[in-house]
Formats: C-alpha cells, sequence, structure tokens
C-alpha cells in the first residue's frame, strides 16, 4: 500500500508517517518545511523518518508535485499554514495559498489517479460560535477566525471533487491536538517551555474557556481508521472525549511539573472561540474511533518530551 502524506514534516503529519511505516505501508512525504516555525524543528521531526526504506522525502510544495507518477493507493492531505492568531492583517494570503489554493491543485491531480482514500485534515476552528455543545457534525458553521474560514474552504472542495468525480474524500476535524511535537505555537508547547525556565504564561481571558483536546497517538489512530474505515463524503468529529478549563490544565500542569505557575492575565484574543467540544458519536460508529488517552497522561508525555527537548540542546 502506497500513500502519500502532506505535511509529513509537522506536528502531526511526522507522526502518522511514523505509524503508517509499522503498519507497513510505504510512504511519499512532502513538506515544503514552510517558515511558520522553525525548519529546523520539522527536520528534527523527520529523523527517524529518513532512516527508514520505506519512506521517500520531497522537499516541496504541494502544489508543485506530479501525482500521476508516484502510483499511490491513499493520500492523507495535511499540510497547511495553522495557526488562528497571525491569520489575520497581510498574512492571510499565505493561508488562501497553503489552505485553499494548494488544496485545490492537490485535488486537480487527484481526481485522475485511482486512489481508496483521500483523507483531509480539517480543523473544529470550522465551527466557530457554534451554538451548541457537543458540535456535532451537523451543527453550524460559523468559523470566527480567519484560518478557520480557510479550513472550511478546503473541506467544501474536498466535498465539490467527491460530488463531480466521486474522489473517495473523508474530511476530519481535528480538536486541539497536544502531545510530543506539538508546535510551539501551541499553548501546552508555551506553558511547559515557559514552566521549565521558570518564566511567565501569559493566559488570555479568564481562563474559564473549554476545548477539547486529543492526545496525538488518538489523532494518528483515526486518521488511519479513516482511511480504512471511513465513509466517501462523510466528515468526522475527531476529539478527546471530554473537555476541560484551562484554569484546570494549569492546575494540573503545577501537579505534573511540580513546580509553582507564573501567571499574566490579558484580553481575549479575537478569533479564539471560547468552548470546543466534539461530538465523537459519528466517528465512534464509522470509524471505530475511541480516543484511550487521559488528559493528565498526555500531559506528562508532552512534558517529559519538553524537558528533553530544552534542557539536551
Ligand atoms: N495541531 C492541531 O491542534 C490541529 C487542529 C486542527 C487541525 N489541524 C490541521 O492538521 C494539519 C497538521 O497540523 P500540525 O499541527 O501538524 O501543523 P504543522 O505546521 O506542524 O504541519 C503542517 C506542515 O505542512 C507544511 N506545509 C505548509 N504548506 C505547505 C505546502 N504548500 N506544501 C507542502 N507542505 C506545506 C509545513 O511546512 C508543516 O510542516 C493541518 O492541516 C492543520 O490545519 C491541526
Amino acid at each position: 500500500m502506497r500513500c502519500l502524506v502532506t505535511g509529513c514534516a509537522g506536528f502531526i503529519g511526522s507522526h502518522l508517517c511514523e505509524k503508517l511505516i509499522k503498519e507497513g505501508f510505504e510512504i511519499v512525504g512532502v513538506d515544503s518545511l514552510s517558515d511558520y516555525y522553525p525548519p529546523s524543528i520539522k527536520l528534527k521531526n523527520l529523523e527517524n523518518l529518513i532512516k527508514e526504506k520505506k519512506f521517500k522525502f520531497l522537499k516541496n510544495k504541494v502544489e508543485e508535485l506530479n501525482l500521476e507518477e508516484m502510483d499511490l493507493d491513499y493520500i492523507f492531505h495535511l499540510a497547511a499554514q495553522p495557526g488562528v492568531r497571525k491569520s489575520w492583517g497581510k498574512d492571510f494570503a499565505i493561508y488562501t495559498e497553503a489552505n485553499i489554493m494548494a488544496t485545490q491543485k492537490l485535488l486537480e491531480m487527484a481526481k485522475n489517479i485511482p486512489l481508496k482514500r483521500f483523507v483531509f485534515a480539517s480543523s473544529s476552528s470550522v465551527y466557530g460560535l457554534c451554538p451548541e455543545l457537543p458540535m456535532k457534525e451537523t451543527s453550524p458553521l460559523f468559523p470566527i477566525s480567519p484560518y478557520g474560514v480557510t479550513k472550511l474552504a478546503g473541506e467544501k472542495l474536498c466535498y465539490l471533487y467527491h460530488k463531480n468525480f466521486d474522489l473517495p474524500i473523508v474530511l476530519l476535524r481535528y480538536f486541539t491536538v497536544y502531545g510530543p511535537r506539538q508546535r510551539p505555537d501551541m499553548a501546552f508547547h508555551k506553558f511547559m517551555k515557559s514552566i521549565l525556565f521558570n518564566e511567565e504564561i501569559v493566559i488570555f481571558g479568564d481562563g474559564n474557556q473549554t476545548r477539547d483536546f486529543t492526545y496525538i497517538d488518538d489523532v494518528i489512530d483515526a486518521t488511519i481508521k479513516a482511511a480504512t474505515n471511513g465513509k466517501n463524503g462523510e466528515v468526522y468529529n475527531i476529539g478527546g472525549g471530554s473537555r476541560i478549563r484551562l484554569n484546570d490544565v494549569l492546575n494540573l500542569l503545577e501537579r505534573i511539573t511540580e513546580k509553582k505557575i507564573k501567571i499574566r492575565r490579558t484580553e481575549p484574543q479575537k478569533g479564539e472561540m471560547p468552548h470546543t467540544l466534539a461530538s465523537i458519536e459519528k466517528a465512534k460508529r464509522d470509524l471505530s474511533y475511541l480516543p484511550q488517552t487521559k488528559i493528565e497522561d498526555g500531559l506528562l508525555n508532552e512534558w517529559e518530551w519538553i524537558k528533553n527537548i530544552y534542557c539536551t540542546k
């Protein structure tokens, strides 16, 4: 089984490739090593993979690929410009290029090859100010960040290639993913790094916002199950199965790190959703997805990784 993983050097993409290799897949991994965060981190993410015979790395943009030469069974399209906060203003052009234009070009190529499945990584950001919790796949979609708008556009593009060209698309809405290799702009990574160096943590708002956090291994399990068990044209929420207040995360972090956290509170950020909670009933039913990792265990694993990368430099 041969697959293409776009965004293979990123947080989620690199874990996905490692798991696919273990399961016997052959992989072409593509990543432009964009500078949203340092490319040196992305090269480190690839360290284990490039030793694998069944892994071929292409340092390219998705748009530069020629799929007809690749003999693919599956495509996992994870490449994107992530992050809510930077998606305002002139940087929006980077988001439209990476999340909309590149997706359209990949879909154009994919429609001409026989594929078993095309899995697209979307985001809970498409729900935005969702009037109901938990968020269901059928809930109204009102993204409140430019990033969320580009991910929704990516979903819609996938769907129309499915409807018009029978492309076997499965869409996944990931809910805040965490664990080792988490992006340096993401909250837990920033918090843990600050705790390690006894620096202040900045909290936007009163800390009563809640999030459905999903551990990386659970996300990878869901993503592979989407390729094998997913129904074409369907969208699935991939959440951790429960939500937690940010303030409670901070208490947990104090216990895990055995350190007193210094907190500075500031104004809420535009584009941040106040609450997220996924209904995962559909993913349970169709994909046999069941998140396994408790937040305490997942945070501990990320903390061990953070200590390791920052203390061995
Ligand atoms: N991390 C999360 O909590 C989360 C939540 C919801 C959705 N997602 C989605 O999951 C996917 C992976 O997210 P991540 O957190 O691993 O991000 P990441 O930034 O670590 O990985 C994305 C990778 O895509 C690459 N890339 C960007 N544009 C490219 C292009 N045009 N061609 C080739 N490569 C390109 C980047 O260099 C990067 O390595 C993204 O689609 C993101 O929108 C992530």
